[in-house]
């Protein structure tokens, strides 16, 4: 198997603007996520889960250790090619959703392929598949105001998919949903995660979210 995501001895230390106060959030976390694999970390409240994602996301840097992406370190990477890396190679799912209240579903959804120039056929069958996945086709054309919380989460999926990147990063995805949209949420990531083999790894704080999983750490 190949490791999608590497880490080693990764560290993350806060420094206040002044530079006379300092806190280490992140503390030597050694990991590996291989193709396929749905992983979730675990932790509680100030653990420092968001503070790797934002490392794996790419958006801050490790202040000691190393990290790797589909066999590249991003911090080898420009800032025009570490952008475009981000948007190819990553799909996220954030707690608040974080989809486009100006734009309706299919336009979210879709939004990454648009940018990369996907052919307008390829764009309409690789979103008919995942809507159909994710039980979504029927507010396509609704905006994210029109559609529960589960829904715009299920969207949230799909266009974390649709690109087909090499790893799904999501943060708390069921934090901000009741018991059972946070079940369908996460049912839908896991069926993702068999059908298309879709690498995922979660953090979370919740352990009925966590046991949707099929690997742990804490
Ligand atoms: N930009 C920052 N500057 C300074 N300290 C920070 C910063 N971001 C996070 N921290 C601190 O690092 C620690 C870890 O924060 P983080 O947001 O990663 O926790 P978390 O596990 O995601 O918590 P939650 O479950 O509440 O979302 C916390 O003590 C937090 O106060
Ligand atoms: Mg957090």
């Amino acid at each position: 198997m190949t490791a999608v995501l590497e880490t080693k001895k990764l560290s993350k230390t806060y420094h206040s603007k002044k530079g006379d106060l300092s806190y280490q959030a992140l503390d030597n976390v050694t990991l590996s996520v291989e193709k396929g694999e749905f992983t979730g970390v675990m932790g509680p409240s100030g653990s420092g889960k968001t503070t790797l994602l934002n490392l794996l996301a790419t958006i801050d840097q490790p202040t000691g250790g190393e990290l790797t992406i589909n066999g590249t370190n991003p911090k080898q990477l420009k800032d025009s090619k570490l952008a475009l890396f981000r948007r190819r190679e990553l799909g996220f799912v954030f707690q608040d959703f974080n989809l486009l209240e100006t734009l309706n579903i299919r336009e979210n959804i879709l939004l990454q392929l648009a940018l990369d120039k996907t052919n307008l056929k390829e764009m309409e069958r690789r979103l008919k598949e995942i809507a159909d996945i994710l039980e979504i086709s029927h507010i396509l054309e609704h905006r994210p105001y029109e559609v529960s919380g589960g829904q715009k989460q299920r969207a949230a999926c799909a266009r974390a998919v649709i690109h087909q990147p090499a790893l799904v990063l999501a943060d708390e995805p069921t934090g901000n949903l009741d018991s059972k949209s946070a079940k369908q949420v996460m049912d839908t990531l896991a069926k993702l995660n068999q059908t298309k083999e879709t690498t995922i790894l979660m953090v979370t704080h919740d352990p009925t979210a966590a046991s949707f999983c099929n690997r742990m750490s804490s």
